[in-house]
């Protein structure tokens, strides 16, 4: 039986690794041990994170030097907090839980401190814009998307209200799952799902992705036998845009951990390719994924230093701010600031310039991220094509993309409800 306490316990230990710089998704397996409700902590994590800006805020009606109290304190605050204004839980129970969960986190002289604050009807108020410094600053607590995001979405994206951006987030959540092994059809996966009383909905833009309804892939017989696989169908356009053909040698420039690359294989075995990858440790995991592979050699080196060689099919999926996956990854838009941003992009624009140069002539390049901001998609293909005039978008059709101009394609949350992606295909 879970011990609510111990769950609330572990919720507040994780909420601080995370805080401290912790990855959300490399925390979350802890919460499914021992005696923890696994689902209800992950429930807890994940709202704290989405609601963070808001229930700081929140907390700041109520305790004026919320800053100052213990780090175990404050998050277990946020957290009752964060119950208060979005659980059915009536409020004297949050309030007699959070009590006996400050014992359990050995600060029994602050359960006043929990007691007497948590009672205050402020902690569900609404902020009002009239409130706030700038309508940036109110509309970072309703979303909260930290200042310099929102800054940069609407700049991006005008015509989209926050509110919707941030709904978008939320359904972009739903995860997909993607047929690896070929043992099965697709019609056979279906009927087994179905018998089990699992409904599956299949992706608009890709056939080959599916979406348990009501269930969790963990529910999914196929998941479980390795017959699919949890792969975003955002990220996959990138390989369908590459549309590599038989016999054509293949560079993947920042191959780890390795998603794209086995979708690459799936969709077209016979290829052979050049795996690279610059951080030891990814690398690693890289190889552990794809070995004793004939098809591939795995090299940690620098793209930037790779030696002169030609390919017909070039990805590179550069490293980017993931703006695109703040909905799946809440922890991470609290992880950057516009200044990593800042240096992501000559870097982005470095490695595309590299790559370009390792090209056949004839060949296909896709440059793809998971962001959904400008400067590091549309803005980077365009300085790229300015200085290298002798490369140009392919603006071929293929119906299962969501194409956003001639030559790339993009998802964004708020209109396709999965995580948010851009890929371009340029050819020399
Ligand atoms: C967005 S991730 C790639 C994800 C991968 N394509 C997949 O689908 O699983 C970017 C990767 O580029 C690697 N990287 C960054 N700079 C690099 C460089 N100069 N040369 C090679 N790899 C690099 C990062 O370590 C990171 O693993």
């Amino acid at each position: 039986m879970p011990d609510l306490i111990k769950t609330k316990t572990a919720v507040v230990r994780l909420w601080l690794r995370v805080e401290q710089g912790a990855f959300l998704d490399k925390v979350l397996p802890e919460l499914r041990r021992g005696d923890i409700n696994g689902d209800l902590a992950e429930y807890l994590l994940r709202g704290m994170l989405d609601h963070k800006l808001e229930l700081l805020w929140a907390a700041g009606l109520v305790y004026t030097r919320f800053n100052d109290l213990p780090p175990r304190l404050r998050a277990l605050l946020l957290l009752s907090i964060f119950q208060l204004r979005y659980s059915q839980v009536p409020a004297p129970l949050i309030v007699s839980e959070a009590v006996n969960t400050v014992r359990e986190l050995k600060l029994p002289h602050l359960t006043g401190v929990a007691n007497a604050g948590l009672r205050k009807s402020q902690l569900r108020a609404e902020p009002n814009a009239t409130d706030f410094v700038s309508r940036t600053a109110f509309l970072a607590v309703v979303t909260s998307l930290p200042e310099w995001i929102l800054e940069l979405l609407q700049q991006d994206y005008p015509t989209i209200d926050p509110l919707e951006m941030v709904a978008g987030y939320r359904a972009s959540r739903r995860p997909w799952l993607r047929r690896v092994r070929q043992r099965y059809t697709l019609q056979q996966l279906e009927a087994e799902t179905t018998a089990a009383g699992v409904e599956l909905m299949q992706a608009p833009w890709n056939g080959l992705y599916y979406s348990p309804v009501n269930h969790t892939p963990a529910q999914v017989a196929a998941v479980k036998r390795g017959d699919m696989i949890v792969h975003d169908v955002s990220a996959a356009a990138a390989v369908e845009l590459l549309a590599p053909t038989a016999g054509d040698r293949v560079l993947d420039c920042c191959a780890a951990p390795g998603g794209k690359l086995r979708q690459l294989l799936e969709l077209q075995p016979q290829v052979s390719v050049t795996a690279v990858e610059k951080d030891s440790g990814r690398f690693r995991s890289l190889g552990r994924l794809l070995l004793n592979d004939e098809r591939i050699e795995l090299r940690q080196d620098d793209l930037l230093e790779l030696q002169e060689e030609k390919y017909d099919c070039i990805l590179l999926d550069v490293p980017c701010s993931g703006s695109g996956n703040y909905g799946k990854k809440p922890d991470s838009r609290y992880r950057h600031g516009s200044k990593e941003l800042a240096e992501l992009l000559p870097l982005q624009q470095a490695l595309l310039s590299r790559a370009a140069g390792l090209l056949a002539v004839g060949g296909r390049l896709v440059y793809s991220t998971c962001s959904l901001f400008k400067a590091e998609n549309e803005q980077q293909v365009a300085v790229f094509l300015r200085e290298q005039p002798e490369f140009r978008l392919v603006g071929q059709k293929q119906d299962s993309l969501p194409w956003s101009a001639p030559g790339q394609v993009k998802f964004t949350p708020w209109e396709h409800h999965t995580g948010g992606a851009f890929a371009a295909l340029l050819t020399r």
